[in-house]
């Protein structure tokens, strides 16, 4: 198995493109599953998650065309010949947004088996929200052997619309239910929607398809349910958290960066604390230019939905809390179990504590290089940005949680000044 080993003490500087989000092509993926049409989606980051999902999608039916054109990768989908609705369990364990078939495929084939996801390193991660939906939404579900089974009971086998309400807000979970909405028969009307950008993004790429729908991006989506939805073309939101992650390594490693291809619009929460670590930061439409403190303050910080602190960057604030100076207290609110990369950090010399869903971080001087684990996707970018800034070599074993969610990670690191190697 892969592993990085990264060489630390050397303040970043240049300037580096950000890729398109991996959160937001997920989902974009399986709206090509709600139509006959082509769906053509450029600025389509190269990940195994990527991969993954558009296994998934041909396994189903889905004709699938990749290409490079640039820097940029695009594909597009022909759904027409859709005729296996089963996202199998070989799959699905792999990655949990796998989810994202069931709204598409009970849509638009009337029926979807699904794996249950089962849990991950970051908690239990239940999948109720989006089968609730889809049941209102006049959907018989029933879960048999570890699988989803949906399908619609209405005339014609369309879903009906509904007004729907999430326990909590869910991401994946408003996703599904919105494209769910898009062929259901009626109005739809999502309440405590989530207001990610990546669901805006979405949204924009449903409508571009023909569909009705308002208030993405605010807690309440109405979705007037069409027929049939058509092919279109839709270029991909920039990664906001490989953005800020960036910009935490940055922060903490020292020096100056220029990120380009992105926008600091969706990053409020996140520079707002980077400039309370006393980073100096320039914003222009679409690139960011952050200059390191000669030693970042601790920032305390409290995970939320949009637009408050995202948890997944809560793990990156963690790696440079624990070189700040001063004393953090950060709160993990969405996830019970994400704070596996602590352990690790301690390893680094990190000085932290731990208390149920709340860590004290008391920076520390200097951090020294030793053999850390990766243990989740962003879990492994704090140890990334700890290895940068640690003395001496710093190993991370399991990085292909990194191949899911960061494109080129070395080669970008490395046009930054940073000494980091593959190694098998
Ligand atoms: C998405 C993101 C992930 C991010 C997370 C929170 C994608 C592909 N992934 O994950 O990177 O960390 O949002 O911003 O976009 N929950 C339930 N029942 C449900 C659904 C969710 O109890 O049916 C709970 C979850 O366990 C979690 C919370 O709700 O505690 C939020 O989860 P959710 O927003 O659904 O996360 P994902 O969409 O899986």
């Amino acid at each position: 198995m892969d592993k990085l080993l990264i060489e630390g003490g050397r303040p970043l500087s240049g300037e580096v493109a950000i890729s398109g989000a991996k959160n937001a092509a997920l989902p974009l993926l399986c709206a090509a599953l709600l139509t006959r049409e082509p769906l053509t989606l450029t600025n389509v980051p190269s990940l195994n998650d990527i991969g993954t999902m558009l296994k998934l999608l041909a396994q189903m039916g889905v004709k699938v065309t990749r290409e490079k054109v640039g820097a940029s990768g695009t594909v597009t989908l022909d759904a027409s010949a859709l005729d296996n609705p089963v996202a199998p369990y070989e799959l699905v364990k792999t990655m949990r947004a796998s989810v994202l078939v069931l709204g598409p495929l009970v849509a638009r084939a009337g029926e979807a088996r699904v794996s249950l996801p089962g849990g991950c390193a970051i908690g239990a991660r239940p999948v109720d929200q989006h089968i609730k939906g889809l049941t209102a939404m006049g959907a018989e579900v029933s879960v048999e052997q570890g699988y989803v089974h949906a399908r619609t009971t209405g005339s014609g086998g369309r879903l009906k619309g509904a007004r729907l309400f999430t326990d909590m807000v869910t991401v994946t979970g408003t996703e599904n239910l919105m494209m769910a909405g898009c062929l259901a028969d009626g109005e739809t009307v999502i309440e405590n929607a989530a207001r990610e950008p990546e669901v805006v993004d979405l949204a924009n790429c449903l409508v571009a398809m023909g569909a009705q729908i308002s208030g993405a991006g605010t807690d309440v989506i109405r979705i007037r349910g069409v027929e049939r939805l058509h092919g279109a073309t839709h270029r991909i939101m920039p990664d906001r958290i490989e953005t800020g992650t960036f910009l935490c390594a940055a922060a903490a490693a020292g020096g100056q960066i220029r990120l380009t291809q992105t926008s600091a619009s969706y990053l409020d929460a996140v520079i707002d604390k980077l400039m309370d670590t006393g980073c100096d930061i320039t914003l222009e439409r679409d690139a960011i230019t952050l200059k390191a403190p000669a030693r970042p303050l601790a920032v305390s910080i409290r995970t939320s939905p949009y637009p408050a602190f995202p948890t997944d960057m809560q793990a990156q604030f963690m790696a440079l809390n624990a070189v700040a100076e001063g004393t953090a207290v950060i709160r993990e609110t969405i996830f019970e179990n994400r704070f596996m990369h602590a352990v690790e950090l301690i390893r680094l010399g990190a000085d932290i504590k731990i208390d149920g869903n709340t860590a004290f971080v008391k920076g520390v001087t200097k951090l020294d290089g030793a053999t850390v684990m990766a243990t989740d996707l962003r879990a492994s970018a704090s140890l990334v940005i700890a290895g940068l800034v640690a003395q001496g070599e710093t190993l991370i074993e399991r990085i292909y949680h990194l191949d899911r969610g960061y494109e080129n990670l070395e080669q970008k690191l490395a046009a930054l000044g940073a000494s980091v190697r593959r190694v098998k």
